[in-house]
């Protein structure tokens, strides 16, 4: 398998995703290490869209109680752990959808891990309940909208079938 992107940089936006499935498929596919592939579609993510910050955090138990734990990201060093219903990242797995952030400023509990994240999009992983979730920071306001939301959904989707990793 070739483990190169290719897009064309000179396509819309929602033609390179087009152009990325199917790639993101053949990348993942096969491999059932939850980190491995997290971190590829981090790499593939940064690469053909240049995302300010790309990351995923898991769902791991921590004396206790379950908590997200920062995961393979590309990008800025991150904070390492959210409660349930903090932040965009927290409010994303406990409500179990997609949030869209078009400007931080106006998320109530918003976590600021740098003060260049101006937009924000955060997708659930689902394997019957959340196993994890990915974010995705922009340095621009308004940057993310339903063309991110239906592709990451199925990205996430994709990464959930090849999720083998058990939530402790
Ligand atoms: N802004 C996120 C925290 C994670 S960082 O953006 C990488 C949030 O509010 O959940």
């Amino acid at each position: 398998m070739s483990e190169a992107i290719v897009i064309d940089t000179t396509l819309s936006k929602q033609e390179k995703y087009a152009q990325l499935l199917p790639q993101a498929e053949a990348l993942i596919k096969g491999e059932v290490d939850a980190v491995a592939n997290a971190a590829n579609i981090c790499a593939m993510l940064k690469q053909v869209f240049g995302f300010f910050w790309v990351g995923f955090y898991f769902v791991k138990k921590h004396e206790g109680k379950q908590q997200l734990v920062l995961g393979p990201f590309q990008g800025p060093v991150a904070c390492t752990r959210i409660e349930l219903g903090k932040g965009v990242c927290g409010a994303a797995w406990q409500q179990k959808k997609t949030i869209v952030v078009p400007d931080v400023n106006n998320f109530d509990g918003h976590i600021a891990c740098s003060s260049l994240s101006r937009s924000e999009i955060v997708v659930p992983v689902l394997k019957h309940d959340v196993v994890a979730v990915i974010d995705i920071d922009s340095e621009h306001l308004n940057h993310f909208d339903e063309t991110d939301k239906y592709y990451l959904e199925k990205i996430s989707s994709l990464y959930s079938e090849t999720f083998s990793y058990a939530a402790e």
